[in-house]
């Protein structure tokens, strides 16, 4: 993904339910976010159609894995396996031991994608936030 994939990929997400765009996914937070993990996040594309994204990056310690969509028409076939199968397989590259994800609760077919990828629930943890004003 690069900056240029902006508006393309936001119309995805925006069209995608269970993906919820949120503060600092402006134009320029996700361009710091892709010029801070240079190559890590995806975009799959045929024919210069968007069919799939996924936000990648780590802040050093732990990886993060943000809004991942696939077109509606190019469900079941795998490709939101290999996008993040490649994410997952660059973060250990880095040396990056885990990584963690956010699934908007009661996105049932979100976390269905998650476990069988293999990904497991937390319920050790309860995420908390602060708007910090910036
Ligand atoms: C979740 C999403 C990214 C999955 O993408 P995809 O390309 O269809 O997923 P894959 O084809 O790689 O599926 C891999 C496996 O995940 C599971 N899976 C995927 N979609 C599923 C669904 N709707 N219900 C149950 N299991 C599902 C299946 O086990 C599937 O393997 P199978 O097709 O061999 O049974 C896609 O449905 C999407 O964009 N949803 C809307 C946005 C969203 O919820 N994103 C996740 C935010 S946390």
């Amino acid at each position: 993904m690069i900056p240029s994939d902006y508006d393309a990929v936001m119309a995805l997400w925006e069209a995608a339910d269970g993906v919820r765009p949120s503060l600092g996914d402006t134009p320029a937070g996700v361009t710091r976010f892709l010029e801070r993990n240079p190559g890590l996040s995806l975009v799959a594309e045929e024919g210069g159609r968007l069919l799939g994204v996924v936000l990648c990056g780590h802040d050093g310690r732990r990886g993060y894995i943000n809004h991942v969509a696939v077109a509606p028409a190019a469900r079941r076939s795998g490709l939101g396996r290999r996008m993040v199968e490649a994410c997952v397989k660059a973060l250990a590259e880095q040396g990056i031991p885990r990584a963690h994800l956010f699934v908007v609760k009661g996105n049932e077919r979100g976390a269905a994608f998650w476990r069988a990828l293999g990904w497991f629930d937390r319920d050790d943890i309860d995420l908390m936030s602060i708007d910090t004003g910036g």
